[in-house]
């Protein structure tokens, strides 16, 4: 089991104004930001890093929604960072996510669910490369 996991503040949750909101749960939830920084997807980009749903039915939707503004990206670090962390984003669709979690509270819908968290060690490990260089993440 691993300690890092990755994180995206997508495009919804930055034009509703809950970065800060979502950035204070993270870390009161006792993760360490090693890496992060606001960018913005380009439509080529975000095909690639959603490359593994280009067959699903609501790829091309997600792949706009993700490149239309602004997001956020983060490494953080807990031990059991990946299962934590989806424990603390809630269920992909926000109608069905715990209470307090963050897709309850700060999710508009299942394509706009305000946050991505990385489903394996694996992927948290080609996720963060995806977005950073070695000299970006701190430890
Ligand atoms: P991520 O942490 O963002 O990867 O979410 P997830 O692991 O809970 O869900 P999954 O990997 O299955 O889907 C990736 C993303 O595709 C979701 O977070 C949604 O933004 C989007 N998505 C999933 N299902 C649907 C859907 O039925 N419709 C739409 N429009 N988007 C969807
Ligand atoms: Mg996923």
């Amino acid at each position: 089991m691993g300690n890092k996991t990755f994180t995206m503040i997508k495009p919804d949750a930055v034009e509703n104004g809950h970065i800060g909101a979502i950035l204070n749960k993270i870390i009161a939830s006792g993760f360490k930001i090693i890496a992060m920084k606001l960018t913005k997807l380009t439509k080529e980009k975000a095909e690639k890093f959603y490359q593994v749903h280009s067959e699903r039915p609501f790829y091309g939707e997600l792949v706009s929604f993700m490149s239309r503004g602004p997001i956020v990206v983060a490494i953080l670090e807990k031990e059991n960072a990946v299962e934590e962390f989806r424990k603390l984003i809630g269920s992909t669709n926000p109608a069905e996510a715990k209470e307090g979690t963050i897709r309850s509270l700060y999710a508009t819908s299942m394509g706009e669910n305000a946050v991505h968290g990385s489903d394996s060690d694996e992927n948290a490990e080609i996720e963060g490369t995806f977005h950073f260089s070695d000299d970006e993440i701190l430890s």
